[in-house]
C-alpha cells in the first residue's frame, strides 16, 4: 500500500499505478493544478521522500525539464508500495 502527503499534510491513499495528483486529490489535499494532461506544468513538485518508488519520468516530465526529484504530479505514477512526500509551491 502506498500513501503521499502535499506541503506535509496527513497522507492520502495512493495505489500502484495511480498518478499522484489524483491520489492527493480524491485525499482531499489542495494539490494544483490545471490541464491533468502533462501540458500546462501547473502541478510540478519537488519530491522530498519516495522518488525512487516512481515510475521512470514521461515524455512530458522531459519536455517540463522535470530532474527525477522534480515530477508532474499529473505524469508521475507509484511503481511500487511506499511513502511520498511532495512539496508544491503556493
Ligand atoms: S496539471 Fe498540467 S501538467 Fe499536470
Amino acid at each position: 500500500m502506498g500513501s503521499i502527503s502535499l506541503n506535509g499534510s496527513a497522507d492520502a491513499h495512493l495505489a500502484v499505478g495511480q498518478d499522484l495528483l489524483g491520489a492527493m486529490l480524491d485525499g482531499g489535499q489542495p494539490a494544483m493544478y490545471l490541464c491533468m494532461a502533462g501540458s500546462c506544468g501547473r502541478c510540478r513538485g519537488r519530491i522530498t521522500a519516495g522518488a525512487e518508488l516512481l515510475e521512470p519520468m514521461t515524455d512530458a516530465e522531459d519536455h517540463h525539464g522535470c530532474d527525477g526529484e522534480q515530477r508532474l504530479a499529473c505524469q508521475a505514477r507509484l511503481a511500487r508500495d511506499g511513502r511520498i512526500s511532495i512539496h508544491q509551491p503556493a
